[in-house]
């Protein structure tokens, strides 16, 4: 069977594809996908927010998918681990690090974000885009992220409309609850059903919301690339923010639960 005969056959076995590959032989895994050549498009406008050389750094991309992250990455120099729940991700993610060439320096598993609760291991920079509102335990996520991450970490969530941004006060008296319903107040939408057909979109920030728990999971932004991207570095956790992963995490110990890495 001809090369491109034998690529598109195996691109539709292990279909469907979020991500659009670009092949080597010119073949791509999504080319008629409804954002148009995604995650691309996106990337152009992050690529130089990240650094161009990242030779000797660690990272771990959570929720990879087909992995167009992890080899942009890699293809700067990183050793990446890609991980995603969806065992299907994984498989397309293993197969295009072969046809691309990036096997040696990409790993794909399956694996849980939650699954940091036990993790020993950090990584010099944590890619954690398009995974937050799929989340039913968001910021317990985002504070685990932040206990892995050495140096930068790559953000990304759907929001609300609205760019409305404001620090929260550092205190709300009780009778003073309508500034909650300010626009610029951090808020997020509970979607008990679905957002555009998908049972797994559970929560929606603003992007005042976005920015606070930023803050408050212990990381600063340095830069916000593309629209609800925001690249950040690891800072000091808030004193307040960190009690209850403590918690979570003393519960986690007093069961005996180790993780491997
Ligand atoms: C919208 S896609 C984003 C893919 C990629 N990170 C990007 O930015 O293009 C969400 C991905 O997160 C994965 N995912 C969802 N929940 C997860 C979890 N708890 N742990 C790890 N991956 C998860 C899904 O399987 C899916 O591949």
């Amino acid at each position: 069977m001809p090369v491109q005969a034998r690529i598109r056959q195996q691109i539709a076995e292990l279909g469907p594809w979020f991500h659009n590959l670009h092949l080597p032989d010119g073949t791509e895994t999504s080319p008629d996908h409804p954002f148009g050549d995604f995650p691309s498009f996106k990337w152009q406008h992050v690529a130089a927010a990240v650094p161009e050389d990242l030779s000797g750094w660690t990272v771990l991309d959570i929720g990879c998918n087909a992995g167009f992250y992890s080899f942009e990455l890699a293809r700067r120099g990183a050793q990446v681990l890609g991980v995603d729940v969806e065992p299907m991700y994984v498989r397309q993610a293993r197969w295009a690090a072969r046809e691309l060439g990036l096997h040696d320096r990409v790993d794909f598993v399956e694996g849980d974000v939650y699954s940091l609760l036990t993790a020993r291991q950090h990584y010099d920079l944590v890619w954690f885009t398009g995974v937050f509102y799929h989340l039913r335990y968001p910021t317990l996520a985002l504070d685990l992220v932040r206990r892995v991450t050495d140096r930068l970490m790559a953000f990304q969530s759907m929001t609300m409309p609205g760019e409305a941004r404001d620090i929260a006060p550092p205190d709300v008296q009780l009778n003073r609850r309508e500034l909650l319903l300010q626009e610029a107040w951090p808020k997020m939408a509970f979607v008990e059903h679905r957002v555009a057909d998908d049972q797994s979109n559970w929560w929606v920030p603003n992007a005042s919301c976005v920015e606070a728990l930023l803050r408050s999971a212990g990381f600063e932004v340095v830069s916000r690339p593309e629209h609800e991207f925001y690249i950040c570095k690891p800072v000091a956790v808030p004193k307040e923010s960190g009690h209850d992963l403590m918690r979570v995490r003393a519960v986690i110990d007093s069961a005996g639960v180790h993780g491997a890495s």
